[in-house]
């Protein structure tokens, strides 16, 4: 099993021996999948000591049902990690991550503005506060990020960017099931219903993507394909389907050179988000 430290000063002692290797931090939540799997196995192949942090962060939560809820799962979550060659695991209780009351926050208003920020007050602060602190705390060379959560990536990068922090981002692609349906840790909540229903979402982002790939440059049309395909599926509940500047996360009306097509749906109480691009 890899090593597992929970305490901020502990895990720093830890790694001044290791500071003259390169160092990947992959941050997780834990209830690891093969999403994170693909995370974990780019930054073993990349670096020489691979740190996961597992952190069910409350600050990024708008939901208390959904914290509460939030599977969790550390002994098999450290079976994954010992089976992609993770060398040591953080694993921090609240308390150690947050031992006073938090009163300082990253915020990204431009990028956290549209998609999952209109919908979910405080979320991206909560993240990018969480992500920065795991940055300061594991100093990593390089941080693993999946492509799924493209808002979160965006503000991540940018965040480095503005904040000069000294760390590379990699994105890594989002792993699908074979229908398509994006992995998420929140898919176990579907019923066997919901379940066959969720892959519409990855759908009708394919749809649009291969409907820009033949040409079709007005969101209009492309949003009117996608609300049919969604029609089909009362029980799906659409929260956006939008098309936006990859880098800005501003809404487009109009497809020019690129764009992130990125939609949510709730079935039942379970939130899915999903999203592709444009050249794919
Ligand atoms: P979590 O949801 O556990 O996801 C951890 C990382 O795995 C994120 O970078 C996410 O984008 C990536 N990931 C999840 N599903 C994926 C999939 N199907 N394919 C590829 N990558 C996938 O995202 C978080 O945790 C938190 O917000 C965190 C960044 C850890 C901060 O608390």
């Amino acid at each position: 099993m890899p090593e597992v430290i929970a305490g901020v000063e502990a895990l720093r002692e830890r790694l001044r021996r290791e500071r003259e290797r390169s160092i990947g931090l992959v941050p997780t939540m834990g209830a690891l999948h093969r999403g994170h799997e693909k995370l974990l196995e780019v930054a073993r192949r990349q670096n020489d000591f691979v740190v996961a942090s597992i952190f069910v962060n409350p600050i990024q939560f708008d939901r208390t049902e959904d914290l509460e809820k939030y599977p969790r799962m550390i002994d098999e979550d450290l079976g994954v990690c010992e089976n992609h060659g993770v060398d040591l695991v953080f694993a921090p209780a609240t308390t150690d991550l947050y031992p006073n009351e938090q009163l300082t926050f990253v915020e990204s208003p431009v990028l956290g503005e549209h998609l999952c920020g209109a919908h979910r007050p405080g979320h991206f602060r909560g993240v990018a506060t969480v992500v920065l602190k795991l940055f300061n705390v594991v100093q990593p060379d390089r941080a693993y990020f999946g492509e799924k959560d493209a808002q979160q990536l965006a503000i991540i990068r940018r965040m480095v960017t503005d904040l000069n922090v000294p760390v590379t981002v990699v994105p890594v692609a989002t792993v699908r099931e074979d229908d398509g349906l994006a992995l998420s840790s929140r898919n176990k909540h579907l019923t066997p219903a919901q379940r066959r229903i969720a892959p519409v979402l990855s759908r009708a982002l394919g749809n649009a993507v291969d409907s820009i790939e033949r040409g079709e440059r007005r969101v209009a049309v492309l949003r009117d394909a996608a609300q049919e395909m969604f029609a089909q599926y009362p029980e799906a509940r659409v929260e956006y389907f939008e098309f936006t500047n990859p880098d800005t996360l501003q809404p487009v009306d109009q497809i020019d050179s690129s764009v992130r097509v990125a939609g949510a749906i709730w079935l039942g109480s379970t939130r899915l988000i999903d999203n592709m691009r444009w050249p794919r």
